[in-house]
């Protein structure tokens, strides 16, 4: 039994030591991110200090449930799409709407209606704006009963849910679209959102001299029976941090234009009565490979298996 270890030592038992199989992938993994912060640590002359504060960093931000705010920024929800889209290349899965992350602020559940909603609740301050289009295969055929979620945040850049100060469900709904595939929702318009300004997030983006801003965007996941769901985002035109999104999520394609609209005439049961913004914008969705692709569901719901 020899219980001094060099480094080489201790890496190698801390990597091969099991009295069960255990899960192959979650050891190939773990023996990768293990080694690669073992050589981390020697290399950079880690301090005991430096560790423990780290975690206890960590702490804080599961603490918190802030973990979901960091992916983003550091490029791994867009890598992960980067990643998809080189996939389906290859597999020659091309053509639709572009993917663009879901960002860690979906809720499930939000008030479903037909045909079209109300996103806002009457209170929020700026450019009142419906947004419209239709639903589509790849073929061009609209697609009828197709379910949208469309979600974005308030007037102070803040997410329903995440955010106490709003009611339920604020700014979230989902749509299912009408015979002919069309959609239609009011809301205003956003404007840019910033991570939380105090706390481990804020932290980690001030050490690495990064801001947390991301340009104004509205979420969407998309799905339709024997399609492929679509998680994507748009983007409203004009916003100074368009190319410069912390979260490298903006793509091109995906930028709305704003229509100037001066009468209200057709958009009386959405409570128009003035002049408002108008955003066409039609998604084209693939077909699904599998059944499964075409359930509605988001990152998280999908990983668990629901
Ligand atoms: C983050 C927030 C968002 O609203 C979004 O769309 C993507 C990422 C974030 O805080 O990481
Ligand atoms: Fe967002």
């Amino acid at each position: 039994m020899k219980n001094e270890f060099t480094f080489d030592e201790l890496l190698n038992r801390v990597n091969t030591v099991k009295v069960a199989e255990g899960n192959e992938r979650v050891r190939a993994l773990s023996q990768r991110i293990i080694t690669d912060l073992f050589k981390t640590i020697d290399e950079f002359k880690v301090t005991p200090d430096e560790f423990w504060s780290a975690i206890n960093w960590l702490n804080q931000l599961g603490q918190l449930g802030q973990t979901g705010l960091i992916t983003a920024g550091l490029g791994f929800d867009r890598l992960l799409d980067i990643l998809a889209d080189e996939a389906d290349q290859k597999a020659g899965l091309v053509g639709g709407t572009p993917r663009a992350i879901e960002g860690p602020l979906y809720v499930a559940g939000a008030p479903s209606s037909k045909y079209e909603a109300r996103l806002d609740d009457g209170k929020m301050a700026g450019e009142t704006y419906v947004m419209e289009g239709v639903v589509r295969g790849l073929d061009g055929q609209p697609l009828a009963n197709a379910s949208l979620d469309a979600w974005h945040a308030n007037e102070h850049g803040m997410y329903s849910h995440f955010d106490p100060s709003q009611a339920e469900y604020n700014l979230r709904r989902n749509i299912t679209t009408d015979e002919q595939g069309r959609y239609r929702f009011r809301s205003v318009i956003p404007p840019g959102y910033a991570i939380p300004p105090t706390g481990p997030v804020a932290e980690l983006f001030a050490a690495l001299g990064r801001h947390g801003n991301r340009p104004a965007h509205i979420h969407f996941l998309v799905s339709a029976e024997g399609k492929r769901t679509l998680t994507t985002q748009v983007n409203i035109p004009g916003d100074s941090f368009l190319d410069d999104d912390f979260a490298f999520a903006t793509r091109d394609g995906l930028v709305v234009t704003l229509e100037k609209v001066a009468s209200p005439a057709g958009y009386e049961s959405l409570g128009i009565s003035g002049p408002f913004t108008r955003i066409p914008f039609d998604f084209v969705l693939q077909n699904a490979v599998q059944a499964d692709e075409s359930k509605h569901l988001s990152r998280v719901e999908r990983a668990l298996g629901a």
